[in-house]
């Protein structure tokens, strides 16, 4: 693989596993020095830094809560004392705590939205202090610092009995502009990727299930679910100089969900 991120360091929310862990390995890859974040899954973020060694690469798991402020500023010293540097944040890490609004308690929203949303600002805020500290490191990247955040598609398709996971998402699209509005001038570059159905433990009780992906299919255009590496390519290349003059957007890795398939045929 083309070392597109050589001399670069990135730290990965929720990196234990599902699309956290494939794309730290893929910035591993591609020569980044990672820190793997993980919150209670000590074993699946010891995995991702496993992988990375055996593959040449050089990363080191570290526990914090993204919601938690003192844990976070905790993580982000960690990376400076470990690896001197940081310039990619991927922030990562959420949950889902489904029930319709109703029946949703106090406890689940606000925990959704303290690691969904809260997790964003807390670990944004710590990498882009620092970015703009720093400023462009010639011959390492042509920009001071990239966030990427996880989104989903959910940042713009509501959806019916997971309002807080929604309402996390679609803030999210609106602070990843508003951010990158802010610090694009001092050559920050602040980007979501948007996905859609993706085989990780968030969803698995859906794709497990062969009735459930009969009916999930329905919603894809291009007909079979993500798999991480859909994701983490992307990723990678946002990540990148090559996408450089990208600020601000979102690109969605969905097979075509966001495009209201229900109207094929229809309306
Ligand atoms: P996952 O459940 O495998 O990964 C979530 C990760 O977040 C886990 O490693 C978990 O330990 C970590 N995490 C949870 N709470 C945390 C906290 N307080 N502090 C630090 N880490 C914490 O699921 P997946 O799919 O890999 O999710 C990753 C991101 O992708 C999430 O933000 C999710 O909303 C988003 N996403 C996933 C999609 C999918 O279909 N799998 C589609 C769209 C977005
Ligand atoms: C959710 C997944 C879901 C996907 C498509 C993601 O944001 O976390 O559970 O499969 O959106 O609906």
């Amino acid at each position: 693989m083309e070392k597109s991120l050589k001399n670069q360091v990135a730290l990965v929310t929720g990196a234990s596993s599902g699309l956290g862990k494939s794309v730290a390995i893929y910035l591993a890859r591609a020569g980044a020095k990672v820190a793997v974040n993980y919150h209670s899954d000590e074993e699946g973020a010891k995995d991702t830094v496993e992988t990375i060694k055996k593959e040449g690469g050089e990363a080191f798991a570290h526990r914090a809560d993204v919601g938690d402020e003192a844990e976070v500023e905790g993580m982000f010293e960690k990376v400076f004392d470990t690896y001197e540097n940081l310039d990619i944040l991927i922030s990562n890490a959420g949950i889902q705590k489904d029930a319709p609004l109703d029946e949703m308690t106090l406890k689940d929203w606000e925990l959704v939205i303290k690691t969904n949303l809260t997790g964003a600002f807390l670990c944004s805020r710590a990498a882009v202090r620092y970015f703009l500290k720093r400023g462009v490191v010639e011959g390492v990247s042509k920009s001071a610092g990239k966030v990427i955040f996880m989104s989903s598609v959910h940042q713009e398709i509501p959806w019916a009995g997971h309002i807080n996971y929604a309402a996390a998402k679609g803030g999210l699209t609106e602070f990843m502009r508003t951010l990158s509005q802010e610090v694009a001038n001092k050559l920050i570059r602040v980007n979501s990727v948007a996905p859609g159905a993706i085989k990780t433990a968030i969803n698995e009780d859906v794709w497990k299930d062969e009735k459930q992906v009969k009916e999930l299919l329905k919603l894809i255009p291009y007909n079979r679910l993500g798999e991480p590496e859909d994701v983490s390519e992307v990723v990678l290349w946002l990540a990148s100089d090559k996408s450089e003059y990208v600020n601000g957007t979102t690109i969605f890795v969905d097979g075509g969900m966001s495009l209201y398939p229900g109207f094929i045929g229809n309306g």
